[in-house]
């Protein structure tokens, strides 16, 4: 698919990573609905980025994912706004130390709701209307550790390891007309707030010896809508390796 001219939503696009696959689609020609949800100064700087530096029409849509009925309302206001959604990156996220012992309802509601169940309701709206148009892409942006889970991270590896299941059961509920990827990411950029010790044992950990960037997800993600279109169910590792260590 060329991504000139069509429109591309992306959730969680206001900063980190989910910005930099914004920028990156902007780039190549697409019009953004930009999600977000506390972060509206930085999604509106971003914005005037897109349509200042590339010239693309960038609208901005708020909502609480966590909220399943806000999703709904964020599927209908996109495709309201734009008439067709051709490509959708399922990027927001919660990511939260939630060790055993210490993880009650209301934390593990929040990853599910937020990383599993929202990108299961938008896509089925999108989806939906992607197959009933012909073309479209889903990228479902989840994590090496839905693989390899993190002990104190349970809630947001099995989020992450559903992501995984849905991908693949979307790319055939919806194929043949739209194609259905996960890119995998390793470290590419640490939660703010980590150390100098941690990130030296996020380094030593990964066998690439270094951090990857925002920039890496953002070219598998283009790779996955642009590169190729026989593509679909697959998983792609962005993690310098960290899935094979
Ligand atoms: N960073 C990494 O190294 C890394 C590694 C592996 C996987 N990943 C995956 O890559 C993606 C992006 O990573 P990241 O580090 O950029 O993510 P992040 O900064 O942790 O979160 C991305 C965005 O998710 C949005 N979000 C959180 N809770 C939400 C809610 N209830 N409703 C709506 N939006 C919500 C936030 O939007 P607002 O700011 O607007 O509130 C946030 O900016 C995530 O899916 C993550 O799991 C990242």
């Amino acid at each position: 698919m060329r991504l000139q001219g069509k429109v591309a939503l992306v959730t969680g696009a206001a900063r980190r990573v989910g910005r930099a696959v914004a920028l990156a689609l902007a780039q190549r020609g697409a019009k953004l609905a930009l999600h977000y949800h506390r972060s509206r100064a930085e999604a509106q700087r971003l914005a005037g980025e897109v349509e200042g530096s590339f010239g693309r029409e960038a609208a901005l849509f708020a909502a609480d994912l966590a909220d399943v009925r806000a999703v709904e309302r964020l599927a209908a206001a996109v495709l309201r706004r734009f008439g067709a959604v051709h490509v959708l990156v399922n990027n927001a996220s919660v990511y939260e130390r939630t060790r055993l012992g210490e993880t009650d309802r209301r934390r593990w509601d929040a990853h599910l709701d937020t990383n599993l169940r929202a990108p299961f309701f938008l896509s089925q709206a999108i989806g939906l209307a992607m197959k009933e148009n012909g073309e479209g892409k889903i990228v479902n942006v989840a994590d090496w550790a839905g693989r390899r889970p993190y002990a104190d991270y349970i809630p947001y590896c099995v989020s992450k390891a559903g992501l995984l299941c849905l991908n693949a059961a979307l790319a055939k509920a919806l194929a043949p007309q739209v194609q259905v990827n996960a890119v995998l990411p390793g470290p590419v950029l640490l939660p703010e707030g980590f150390g100098y010790r941690a990130r030296r044992n996020v380094i030593q950990a990964t066998p690439l010896k270094r951090l990857g960037s925002p920039e890496d997800v953002a070219q598998a993600a283009l790779f996955l809508i642009e590169g190729s279109d026989f593509v679909t169910g697959a998983e792609l590792a962005v993690d310098g390796g960290r899935l094979v260590a």
